[in-house]
């Protein structure tokens, strides 16, 4: 992850790491490192292994995949790891991929660390493997990596919070709660870094102030993305913290599947609501945002995502080496990862019209 993910973990240095990475943008600046194929046949292989689906990004991704890489002329094996037996089922998939020649093999992970020797058999096969949205750890065979620029998604939660609670009580100092994703998810830990590098000057001066004291990651943490493990926490947190009365302005929620679980769990103990961030652009939580009560999300267009990445499979496929425009943030343990970053945005109900009218897993709605 970015700048030595394990490393900066294990020294606390979350909050130094998030400040010094450097800036990104979605211009391509170059092709610098990666591998590329030695060119390929149109109607080759190629394998794509998502995770289960968490969120609706990754229920999207599937069909876009399907669907882009066929039109492009691959032949395309695209699947997705079980809830309960993600893992194993994750690292089975991209082992059959391997087995069936594929050429390029995509993964979104389950489980970041838990791919080591799939990716290292994909690599002995021949074939190039791209992470897709999270980033794999413990594997120096990963050749790129392809993602939303998700330190930004973090800032970018963290600014919309203050500016939500802002809009509602002009001076601090402001009661909030931490929420992070899952221990699992290589990209939780960049996401919280990122909203932690707005929030902490301000806790440290005592402005905002972490009602439970819960603000190590490991404290925040919701096991598998799951809802219901948040609406647990978040129970939890009302009744140790906020029984007698004491007043939560805001809660920072990694995703809008948290989000929800977080508004139902203070609604069902009948307390006014809070201003809650997410992502994704989740039909329910746009919905939810356009009513007043989920405060923010953040649209991360998979369509673009997804194009980008078959973008890469192409020039693999012309023997080129897919362009990148980030060779320095993204350590996974083993090296810097050649990665392509997108931009994110914010939706708050400013413009959650507009981000609706952008976003396909939305269209089914009436507004
Ligand atoms: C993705 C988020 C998603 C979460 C849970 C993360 O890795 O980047 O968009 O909300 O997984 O599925």
């Amino acid at each position: 992850m970015r700048k030595l993910l394990t490393k900066a973990v294990a020294a606390g240095a979350v909050f130094a790491l998030a400040l010094s990475a450097s800036a990104c943008s979605a211009e391509r600046v170059g092709q610098d490192g990666g591998a590329s194929a030695k060119g390929f046949a149109l109607n080759s292989l190629v394998g794509v292994a998502l995770p289960s689906q968490t969120s609706e990004n990754w229920v999207l991704a599937g069909d876009l995949f399907t669907n882009g890489l066929l039109a492009a002329g691959f032949n395309a094996d695209v699947q997705y790891a079980g809830a309960a037996t993600s893992v194993a089922d994750q690292q089975g998939q991209i082992s059959a991929m391997v087995s069936r020649g594929a050429k390029v093999i995509v993964i979104g992970a389950t489980d970041a660390a838990q791919l080591t020797a799939q990716v290292k058999q994909a690599k002995e096969s021949g074939a190039v493997v791209i992470a897709y949205d999270r980033l794999i750890t413990n594997s120096a065979e990963v050749d790129y990596y392809i993602a939303y620029d998700n330190l930004k998604v973090g800032q970018l939660q963290g600014q919309a919070l203050l500016e939500g609670m802002k809009a509602r009580k002009s001076t601090g100092p402001w009661t909030i709660e931490l929420f992070s994703g899952s221990p699992d998810d290589t990209n939780s830990e960049v996401f919280f870094s990122g909203a932690m590098s707005v929030l902490k000057p301000l806790i440290d001066r005592g402005e905002v102030i972490v009602g439970s004291g819960q603000v190590d990651i490991a404290q925040t943490a919701i096991q598998g993305w799951k809802a219901k493990n948040a609406e647990r926490r978040m129970d939890s947190l009302l009744t140790s913290t906020y029984s007698s009365g004491k007043p939560l302005h805001g809660v920072l929620s990694p995703n809008d599947t948290l989000a929800r679980a977080v508004l139902a769990s203070v609604k069902g103990a009948g307390k006014p609501l809070p201003v809650v961030t997410g992502q994704d652009s989740e039909a329910e939580s746009v919905k939810s945002i356009m009513a007043g009560e989920q405060y923010s999300t953040i649209n991360k267009d998979t369509r673009e995502l997804v194009a980008e990445t078959i973008n890469m499979v192409k020039t693999l496929r012309e023997g080129g080496k897919p362009a990148v425009n980030d060779t320095s943030s993204y350590n996974n343990g083993t090296k810097v990862i050649p990665t392509f970053l997108l931009p994110p945005r914010i939706v708050t109900k400013a413009n959650a019209a507009t981000a609706y009218s952008l976003d396909p897993k939305l269209f089914p709605l009436t507004r």
